[in-house]
């Protein structure tokens, strides 16, 4: 069913948040901003109560700073009970949740506390919709930034179908105003979508463009890390989409393209 109603963005600053903002205000919705930047905590409280005043649908694509699990864990839990109960309160009749592709393999770290993340969500009161995706493109500058060291950049060894953050921004956007594709019912026992780019990448070549981009020498090099007791799960092609996952472009290399053009 279609609505036309107010839509709030958690995390509308965020890689993917940002672009459902542009979206969903591209398309003429009214559109709440919520992070911290614009005065709004998800994980306080602090005037989310007036952010969600008059909210259909809320998107949440809000994550706290740290990957680590117990902090990563905290901030889900903290933050979806603030938008699950003050949502409720303001009569929100939605919610679309970004989570990540084989998220439901992980025994430890980011990938357990967004479990916990998928199953506080769904357990409502307000109806809840997953949308797994795949890393996006705009995710391989952090991962650099993660492996940098002494002239030398480890990535991880892990294979991943990158997609654009516009492009999962899209599909939220759609399913936010109730325009989206039905979903499955996932392995979490609640509805879910998989989104990922057209094809795998390999993110040694894709982090070598960027930094030739930028103009910088470094060595690239992937690596595994044995203390992650899910390190295989990288390697194996747990991130990768299945088979019903909507794959949709650009590809890693029409999307630099596009933004060095941009830049230029
Ligand atoms: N990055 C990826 O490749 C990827 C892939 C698949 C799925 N995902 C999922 O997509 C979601 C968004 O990821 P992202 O990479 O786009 O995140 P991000 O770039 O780190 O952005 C996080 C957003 O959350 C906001 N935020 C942080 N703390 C907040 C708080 N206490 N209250 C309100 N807003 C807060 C930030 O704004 P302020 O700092 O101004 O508060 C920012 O807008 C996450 O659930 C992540 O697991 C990410």
């Amino acid at each position: 069913m279609e609505t036309h109603g107010k839509v709030a963005v958690a995390g509308a600053t965020g890689r993917v948040g940002r672009h459902v903002v542009d979206v969903l205000t591209e398309q003429g919705c009214e559109v709440v901003a919520i992070s911290r930047s614009a005065g709004v905590d998800v994980v306080t409280g602090d005037e989310l109560a007036e952010a969600l005043r008059g909210v259909e649908s809320v998107v949440d694509a809000s994550s706290g700073a740290s990957p680590e699990q117990h902090a990563a864990t905290e901030f889900f839990t903290a933050a979806t009970h603030n938008l699950q109960q003050f949502g409720a309160q303001a009569g929100v009749k939605r919610i679309v949740v970004v989570s990540i592709i084989g998220t439901d393999r992980f025994t430890a770290g980011y990938g357990a506390a967004k479990q916990v993340h998928e199953r506080a969500m769904l357990a409502g009161p307000i109806p809840a919709t997953v949308v797994r995706a795949a890393q996006f493109h705009e995710f391989v500058s952090q991962l650099m930034d993660w492996g940098r060291q002494d002239g030398t950049i480890y990535t991880p060894k892990m294979r991943t179908q990158l997609v654009a953050a516009r492009t999962v921004g899209e599909l939220l956007a759609d399913l936010a105003t109730g325009r989206g594709p039905a979903p499955a019912r996932g392995s979490n026992g609640g509805p879910i979508l998989e989104i990922a780019g057209p094809r795998e990448e390999n993110l040694v070549e894709v982090a070598g463009l960027l930094a030739a981009h930028r103009g910088e020498t470094v060595r690239i090099e992937p690596v595994s890390n044995p203390d992650d007791p899910d390190g295989a799960l990288y390697e194996s092609g747990a991130l990768l989409p299945g088979p019903h996952a909507i794959l949709a472009g650009p590809t890693f290399q029409e999307w630099f393209t596009g933004q060095a053009d941009e830049k230029a």
